[in-house]
């Protein structure tokens, strides 16, 4: 069928033809932006989910419906060398610049830019390092002790009243929250804490791998009651139906119910896959329906794009001591695994293990849905790893 108008929508944050099965996390994250915004008491939401289940997807979308209730907003990504300092004060100084688009500031906005300009000074980072500038004077003695977890807090406080004084709010996005270090979690949970005491406007809301949840709890044992954590799953049976039949009806083509039913079975309803499945799918087609002949010859190249691209990337980032802990995680197959059995394929022990693991984890690869159990972040990786070395290296 006509590639150009190919419906599906394969790819790193691209917004799907059909969003299925997450209106109750859009709704609820709704319900808090605009209860935070009556400054009103609510848990903003930290998203968790595995590789390619549409976290990001997520985070675009309330963002856009943070934007319509009239919020600033801004959404940034942590890396795995992220600094939380350097990743916010741009973000930050987008959001107050856009507190008064005449310029004329307000004083808590002139105050707010001016603890921006301190908290960086406290943390000797450069304004010129992140080439933004700053012409309001440093408010000395506000967030430029050094101390992240004080610092941020003031700044948080600073920019909260600065919203409140130009009857507007601030929404801030953090994707890959995974990666931040203890401590920057711990200060960025502490600084919501403060702005939720004084009721200001401004709100926080994050997405992650499952490790955001426990590394949420380690940071700060008040975390939970800040914070909400929706998993984006895979869909259900149902809702991958939707996903795939919805942008198709919408230019005249259907699926056959067989061709459904084997691109569930070979997809097992992740998103990032359905749209893959999907997209080769209707490339194969010669007209529509599609059926079960089409997916047959999709489930190759789908399989082999994955291979090369989704899978392949994060494989090639590995060292190969961590390509065996991830091949004899494979071989016990595709549920949690306790620590002690894939150490033991590898012939070591828990112990000797333990710095594999925790690097694995660190690169976002695994996490532990429970202690001692250790699970893929990215679905399917198991069946990838034994496809990509189909002997285990002893
Ligand atoms: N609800 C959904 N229904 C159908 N397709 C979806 C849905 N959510 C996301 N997708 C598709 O899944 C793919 C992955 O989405 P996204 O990049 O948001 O995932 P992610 O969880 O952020 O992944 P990663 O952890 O790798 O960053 C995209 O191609 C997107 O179009
Ligand atoms: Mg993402």
């Amino acid at each position: 069928m006509n590639p150009i108008i190919n419906p599906f929508a394969p790819g790193a944050g691209n917004r799907p033809p059909s969003l299925a099965g997450r209106s109750d996390i859009l709704k609820n994250a709704e319900i808090a932006i605009k209860r935070i915004q009556q400054g009103k008491a609510e848990r903003c939401p930290f998203i968790v989910g595995l590789r390619g289940v549409g976290k990001t997807v997520l985070l675009v979308e309330i963002q856009r419906m943070a934007e319509n209730s009239g919020c600033q907003t801004v959404m940034v990504e942590a890396q795995e060398s992220s600094n939380i300092a350097r990743l916010l004060v741009p973000a930050l100084r987008k959001i107050l610049l856009s507190f008064d688009k005449s310029k004329e500031f307000k004083d808590k906005t002139k105050k707010a830019l001016g603890v921006l300009k301190s908290f960086l000074s406290g943390l000797k980072i450069g304004i010129g390092e992140l080439e933004i500038s700053i012409n309001e004077p440093a408010e000395i003695g506000v967030a430029d002790s050094g101390l992240l977890e004080t610092d941020l807090a003031d700044l948080f406080v600073a920019v909260g009243e600065a919203a409140q004084e130009a009857k507007s709010s601030a929404t801030i996005i953090i994707d890959e929250l995974q990666y931040l270090p203890e401590i920057e979690l711990g200060a960025l949970i502490m600084a919501v804490h403060k702005v939720s005491q004084k009721q200001l406007p401004i709100m926080l809301i994050g997405a992650g791998l499952p490790q955001l949840l426990g590394n949420t709890g380690k940071a700060k044992s008040y975390a939970e009651r800040l914070f909400i954590f929706p998993q984006a799953t895979a869909l259900s049976e149902e809702d991958s139906r939707i996903a795939l039949q919805e942008p198709a009806m919408n230019e005249q083509v259907a699926f056959t119910e067989e061709a459904l039913a084997e691109i569930y079975k070979q997809t097992k309803g992740y998103p990032y896959f359905l749209q893959e499945w999907g997209f080769q799918s209707w490339n194969i087609a010669e007209n529509s329906p599609i059926d079960i002949n089409d997916v047959y010859e999709a489930n190759r190249m789908a399989i082999t794009n994955l291979d090369e691209s989704f899978f392949r990337v994060r494989f090639d980032r590995l060292t190969p001591r961590e390509q065996d802990y991830l091949r004899a995680l494979a071989e016990l197959g595709d549920k949690p695994q306790r620590s002690g059995d894939i150490a033991g394929i590898l012939g070591i022990s828990t112990e000797g293990a333990a710095p594999l693991r925790a690097g694995l984890i660190a690169k976002g690869m695994i996490y532990s849905p429970r202690h001692g159990d250790t699970a893929f972040t990215v679905p399917l990786f198991d069946e990838f790893m034994k496809r990509i070395m189909p002997e285990l290296r002893r």
